[in-house]
C-alpha cells in the first residue's frame, strides 16, 4: 500500500510491454531475423516469412467481423490496421502467379494461427492479446523491417513486396499508438484477467519465435 508498491496501479499498455519485453528482445534477436535484416540471406528467404505472416494475418482478421460487436475486443478492430490485402499483393510481387495454391503455413505457423482462432471463438480478451502483440509491433518495428527491406532486396519505397509494413490509413501513427494503449488501458477486465491477458501476450511472442526458428531450419545461411 505504500507509493512504492505503485507498479500495481500501473496502466495496463505498460504492464503488458514490460511484462513481455523479454520475449520481444529473444524474437528480435533470433538467428533468422538477425540474419534477414542483417542482409544474409536472399528475398527467397523474405518471401517465406512474409508467406508465413499471411497465414497469421487471415487467422487475426477472419475473426473481426464476428468480434466487431464484442466489448473487449470490438473497440480494437480498426479497419486502419487490417493487412491480409496490403500481404496479398506484397506475395504477387514475391512469389509466382498462383502462388495461393503453392502457399503452405509451417506446422509452427499453424500452431500460432490456430491458437488466434482459438481465442477468437472463445476468450476476446486473449485474442486482443494477439491483436496488440501484432499490430502494436507492426506499427513500431515493423517500420525499421521496411528501410531494412527496401535497401537489402531493392524494393520500391513503400511500394510492391513492402506494402505490409505501410499504413496507408494511419496519418499519425504516434497518435494512433496513444490512442491504442489507451484502449488498453481501459480493457474491461479484472487483475486476474489481465494477468491472464498479460501470459496470453508471451505466449503470442513465444509462437512467433516458434515460427522464426522454423524459418531459420528452411532458410538456413549457405556459408
Ligand atoms: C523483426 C525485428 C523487430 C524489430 C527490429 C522490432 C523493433 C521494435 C521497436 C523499435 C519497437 C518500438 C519500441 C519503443 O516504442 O520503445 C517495437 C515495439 C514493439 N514490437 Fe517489435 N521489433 C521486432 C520484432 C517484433 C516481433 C516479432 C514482435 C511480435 C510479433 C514485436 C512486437 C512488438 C510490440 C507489441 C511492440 C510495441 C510495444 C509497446 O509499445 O507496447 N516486435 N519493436
Amino acid at each position: 500500500m505504500t507509493p512504492a508498491h505503485g507498479s500495481a496501479t500501473a496502466p495496463f499498455s505498460t504492464v503488458i510491454r514490460s511484462a513481455s519485453h523479454d520475449r520481444h528482445t529473444e524474437a528480435e534477436t533470433s538467428t533468422f531475423i538477425g540474419d534477414l535484416l542483417g542482409g544474409r540471406l536472399g528475398v527467397a528467404a523474405y518471401a517465406g516469412y512474409t508467406e508465413q505472416l499471411w497465414f497469421v494475418y487471415r487467422a487475426l482478421e477472419d475473426a473481426a467481423a464476428e468480434l466487431a460487436g464484442d466489448p473487449v475486443a470490438g473497440p480494437f478492430l480498426r479497419p486502419e490496421l487490417l493487412r491480409v490485402a496490403a500481404l496479398e499483393r506484397d506475395l504477387d510481387h514475391l512469389l509466382a502467379p498462383g502462388w495461393r495454391d503453392r502457399a503452405a503455413a509451417l506446422p509452427e505457423t499453424l500452431g500460432y494461427a490456430g491458437r488466434i482462432a482459438e481465442t477468437a471463438r472463445a476468450w476476446p480478451a486473449g485474442y486482443v492479446a494477439h491483436h496488440y502483440t501484432r499490430y502494436l509491433g507492426d506499427l513500431s518495428g515493423g517500420q525499421v523491417v521496411r528501410g531494412i527491406a527496401e535497401r537489402t532486396w531493392g524494393f520500391a519505397r513503400k511500394g510492391d513486396g513492402v506494402r505490409f509494413y505501410v499504413f496507408d490509413a494511419i496519418g499519425n501513427p504516434a497518435a494512433f499508438k496513444r490512442e491504442y494503449r489507451s484502449l488498453l488501458d481501459a480493457l474491461p477486465a479484472d487483475e486476474l484477467e489481465k494477468q491472464r491477458v498479460v501470459e496470453e501476450c508471451r505466449r503470442a511472442f513465444a509462437h512467433n519465435s516458434a515460427v522464426f526458428a522454423a524459418l531459420g531450419r528452411e532458410f538456413p545461411l549457405t556459408a
